[in-house]
């Protein structure tokens, strides 16, 4: 047998692990900042928690699941996404008898979808959701997090706010049935996977990326010819507080959300620097859907970003702290090193030495590191009891005491 990963999964380590972790200490940072408290779930539920809320229709029920039967013949689902078990873990530990409850969480979620750039099987999400709050100040808050989060990752702050409103429940009936006749209409110029979705889920199409799509959905009725005056004020209260912290965003009316638990507001963070999968982040409010699941009839919203495509978009240089590599010409000055790397411990200071008593080998594993410095110790250094310490991205090399380490470091950084 070929030792292989399976399609769509990947292994983290070296400095896509270190990307992760950075992700997830600014997400705790934020999370406490907006007071919200962590919440983990088992990997694994019930099937029966995704497959009503998320859509007999949806893509991710009818294709993307994994599910097995357990040796009890009980049905059970790698989870897809958190917002359901998050909502299963508030109903089954009692968490909903004090309002609003603010849960997040960072973890593993299983789709089988068709692997690319930017999509996997087994991927990581970093989740928000609030339950119990109907103002929309709620909405507001939520979507500046997450314009918080991102940018405080993504530093060339190259990402767009989308936004839309796509009216409650009972508002949204009436349009898919609108839709349905005006896509049944304009059958014949859409594209198959489009014409598969007319009766099942019309709303889709209009994000469908096929050029006749498009064109067909560009004179498709809109939904906010649809929608109640107060799910509208909702709405302009939400846009106006944009305005307000100056988070700049663009309407757009075809947003609709891959998932079909959604009412109200909705939004994504959406980039051209990933290609075709260019949603960061998702989300919005699913009023019911709590109450679908046996929970009291109180509202929800939250969103979702892929830690995969926000650590695709983080600069390199984010992910290291400065840090010395240390190189020694003999094992004869073995004590003299070891006088450093206690120094460097006592201070914190990041080091590595590959453990060979070889210069050049050494200095080759630094420029392959990216090493921001290099501490040199030879017999000059040894017989005069200090280090030549050299500056990676200048060339530059001085010599110091050991003592003057940590403020050299300070100075040029
Ligand atoms: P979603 O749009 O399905 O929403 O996923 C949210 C984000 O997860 C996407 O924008 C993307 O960054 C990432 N993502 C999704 N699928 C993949 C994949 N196969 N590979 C890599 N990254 C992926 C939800 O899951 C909702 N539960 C969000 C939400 C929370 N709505 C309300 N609360």
């Amino acid at each position: 047998m070929k030792l292989r990963s399976v399609r769509g999964t990947h292994d983290l380590y070296g400095s896509e692990l270190k990307k992760y972790n950075i992700i997830r200490e600014k997400v705790a940072k934020y999370a406490s900042l907006y007071s919200f408290s962590e919440m983990k779930t088992p990997i694994f539920e019930f099937t029966e928690l995704f497959s009503k809320p998320l859509g007999e229709y949806s893509d991710v029920v009818l294709k993307e699941m994994y599910t097995f039967k357990d040796r009890n013949e009980d049905l059970l689902t790698l989870r897809p996404e958190y917002t359901t078990p998050m909502i299963r873990a508030a109903i089954t530990n009692n968490l909903l008898n004090d309002l609003p409850l603010k849960v997040y969480g960072i973890g593993q979620m299983f789709r089988r979808e068709r692997p690319q750039k930017g999509r996997y099987r087994q991927f990581n999400q970093i989740n928000f959701e609030v339950f119990g709050a109907d103002d929309p100040i709620v909405d507001l808050e939520l979507i500046t997090l997450g314009n918080d989060i991102l940018k405080s990752i993504i530093t060339n702050h190259k990402f767009e706010l989308h936004i839309n409103c796509l009216g409650k429940k009972n508002n949204l009936v009436k349009y898919k049935l609108e839709l349905e006749k005006y896509f049944e209409n304009n059958k014949i110029k859409l594209s198959e996977e489009s014409r598969k979705k007319i009766y099942s889920n019309p709303l889709r199409i209009l994000d469908s990326k096929e050029k006749n799509d498009i064109e067909i959905s560009n004179n498709a009725p809109l939904i906010q010819e649809y929608i109640s005056k107060e799910t509208m004020n909702h709405y302009e209260e939400v846009k106006s507080g944009l305005e307000a912290y100056n988070i700049s965003f663009v309407e757009n009316n075809k947003l609709v959300r891959g998932l079909d638990y959604y009412c109200g507001t909705v939004f994504e963070f959406k980039t051209k620097d990933l290609g075709a999968q260019d949603t960061i982040l998702g989300g919005g409010r699913y009023d019911g859907l709590i109450n679908i699941l046996g929970g009291p009839d109180i509202s929800g919203i939250g969103w979702a970003a892929g830690v995969e495509r926000i650590s695709m978009l983080m600069e390199e240089n984010f992910v290291s702290p400065p840090y010395i590599h240390l190189a020694i010409t003999d094992k004869k000055f073995k004590n003299h090193l070891q006088k450093v790397i206690k120094y460097l411990k006592e201070n914190q200071i990041i080091f590595y030495w590959n453990y060979k008593y070889n210069l050049k080998k050494s200095l080759s594993k630094a420029n392959l590191n990216k090493a921001n410095y290099v501490i040199i110790i030879g017999e000059n250094e040894y017989k005069k009891n200090n280090f030549q310490i050299k500056k990676m991205n200048t060339g530059e090399q001085k010599e110091i005491n050991i003592e003057n380490i940590k403020s050299f470091i300070n100075d040029e950084s």
